[in-house]
This record gives C-alpha cells, structure tokens and sequence, in this order.
C-alpha cells in the first residue's frame, strides 16, 4: 500500500493520460481514473494493465452532476485533467470537475492545458487554447489551488500531426525565422513532469517544461540525424504569410478545426507563446529525452 496522497485522473483513456497515470504508478502514488462508460474495448484494455499496477477506475463522466463527481473523486487530493474536446468539455466540463474536486475535498486542480505559454497569447490566436484560456479565468474563482503545466509542443505532434515532415517527398516545411527557438517535449516526458508536480506539494502557480529548446534549423538536423534520412528545409513565408493562410483558410471553411495546426505553428514561430524561463531544474528526477533519440526509437521501430 502507497503511503502518498491520492491522485485522481480524468482523461486516463488519452494519449497523455494514460501516460501521466503510468508515471504516477511508477512513482509509487496511489490513483483514480475516471473512464466514460462508453470508452472502447481497446482503451478498457489498456487501463486492466494499469489496473495490476494498482490503478483504482470510477466510471463517469466531467460532465455528470457535480455530486456525482465528488463520489468519483472520494478522498483524491489532487485532480489532473488530460481532457481533450470542445468548449463542452475543455471550459464547462472541467470547470464542473473542479467544482466537484471542491465538493470533494480536494486541494489542488491540474487543467488540460499542456501546452506553449497560454498566458502570453491573446483571444483569437488559437481557439483551442482559448478555451483553455476561458477555464482558466473560471477556476480562478474556485476555491483550489489551480497548478497549470506548461509543456510546449509534443514531439509526437511536430513530427506527425503538424503536418511538417513529408518523408516521400524528403520536404520538412516551416514558416517563419529558421531561428526562433522553440520549446519541445515528449509525451512521456510531460507526463513525468505532471506527475512530478502532483506529487510535490508545494508546486504552485504556472509551471513550464521543455524537453529541449531548438529552432527549426535544429529540428531539421535531429529529425535528420535520427531518422537517417535527409530532408530539404523548405521555407513557406513569413510568421505574417502564415498569418494571412490562416486568415484566407478561415474564409473558406465553418470547421476551425481545419486551419488549427497552423494557429499552433503561429503561436510558436513569432515566439509569442514561447517559454521565459524553465522549472525543469525543479525536478532534475525527470531527464527529458532528446529529440534525435526520440526520431531514431520511432525510426527504428518502423
Ligand atoms: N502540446 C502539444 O503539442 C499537445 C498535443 C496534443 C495534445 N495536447 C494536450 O494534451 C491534453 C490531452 O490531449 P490528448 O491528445 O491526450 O487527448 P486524447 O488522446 O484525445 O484523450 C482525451 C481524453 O479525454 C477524455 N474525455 C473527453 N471528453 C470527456 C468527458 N466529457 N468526460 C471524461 N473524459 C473525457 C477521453 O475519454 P474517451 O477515451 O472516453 O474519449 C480521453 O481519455 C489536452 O490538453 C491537449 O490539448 C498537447
């Protein structure tokens, strides 16, 4: 039996839950994940491993009644969030869950944020983050101590989801200063940092992390010397043209959801959302994995 405060998660069914669920296990801490009832088999199957590990599971959902909630999260002291969705879930979904955290008991409320700095950017930059931005101006009101993570971009999302690397055609495309710096992080690595912060009881306030800190010249040259292959550095204009795409794909379409990634790549080559400063010394426990070792793992694994 674990001796440490309990944790509960919602969002273990995630791609960076489940790994913040993992690390805590790991570090000996006991855990609650909340699974919807309708999570898929595969999902359910993932979390029995967990389960062996020690995981407790309460079915429900961040939108359920309050009191519901409070029962899920019974005598859990810190709530991570690892939703993902739409302002349902992401604003008035989580603001129920801290709702219910306080109802609980519960003393401190990690939001799905895991992101660049959100705190820098302005409405209408992004509008994933600016939901995010909405629940953080309502938990500000709760009784909680609200404890954002901050990770930059996951390397996982800039090397597939971005849209960046095309490896028939050999092209890693960018926009803006080949220069700027960037701030990166595994997923598993952002999830050792959030289960380091939950697990420390006097982290507080805006936490930033990042595996490592590159410019996109630098991004280029580990993608190359990890995957073994080399990729011509295509520029595609400006931090302003990128602006502008944004601004022509926006009239073309009712689904924002079509034009997300290149508000992501804005907010990270005018460095608006780029990191001040780090607190990866604050946990020198987690030893983030550099990029090229994560691009020769995947490389050598496919
Ligand atoms: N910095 C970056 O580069 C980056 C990239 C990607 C994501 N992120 C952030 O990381 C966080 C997690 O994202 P992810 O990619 O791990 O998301 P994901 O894989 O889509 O997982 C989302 C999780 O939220 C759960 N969920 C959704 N609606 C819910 C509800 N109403 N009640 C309870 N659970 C609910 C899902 O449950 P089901 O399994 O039942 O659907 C799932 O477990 C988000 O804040 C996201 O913005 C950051």
């Amino acid at each position: 039996m674990s001796s440490s405060p309990k944790v509960f998660v919602a969002g273990a069914t995630g791609l960076l839950g489940g790994q913040i669920v993992r690390a805590l296990l790991d570090r000996g801490a006991s855990v609650r994940a909340l699974v919807r009832p309708g999570a898929g088999e595969e999902k359910k199957r993932a979390l029995t491993e967990l389960r062996a590990g020690g995981l407790e599971v309460a079915e429900g959902d961040i939108t359920d009644p309050a009191e519901r909630l409070a029962e899920a999260i019974g005598d859990a002291t810190t709530v991570i969030s690892a939703v993902q969705g739409g302002p349902d879930v992401v604003v008035d979904g989580q603001v129920n869950l801290a709702r219910a955290a306080e109802k609980a008991g519960a003393r401190r409320f990690i939001p799905s944020d895991f992101a660049f700095d959100l705190t820098k950017l302005d409405d209408g930059d992004n509008f994933m983050i600016d939901w995010r931005r909405q629940a953080a101006a309502a938990l500000a009101g709760s009784g909680l101590d609200v404890v954002s993570v901050l990770n930059g971009a996951f390397y996982e999302v800039m090397t597939g989801f971005m849209g960046l690397i095309d490896w028939e055609q050999g092209t890693l495309s960018h926009w803006g200063d080949p220069d700027q710096p960037l701030d990166l992080t595994s997923v598993p690595d952002t999830a050792a940092y959030t289960a380091a912060v939950a697990l420390d009881p006097a982290a507080t306030g805006t936490l930033r992390f990042a595996g490592e800190v590159m410019s996109m010249r630098q991004f280029h040259d580990a993608v190359q010397r990890g995957s073994g292959r080399t990729l011509r550095l295509r520029h595609l204009g400006s931090a302003d043209d990128l602006r502008a795409e944004i601004a022509r794909r926006a009239a073309q379409t009712d689904n924002p959801f079509e034009y997300v990634a290149l508000q992501y790549q804005w907010c990270m080559v005018t460095g608006k959302a780029k990191f001040d400063r780090l607190d990866n010394a604050r946990y020198p426990q987690v030893t983030p994995q550099p990029l090229v070792d994560f691009v020769r793992a995947g490389a050598t694994a496919s």
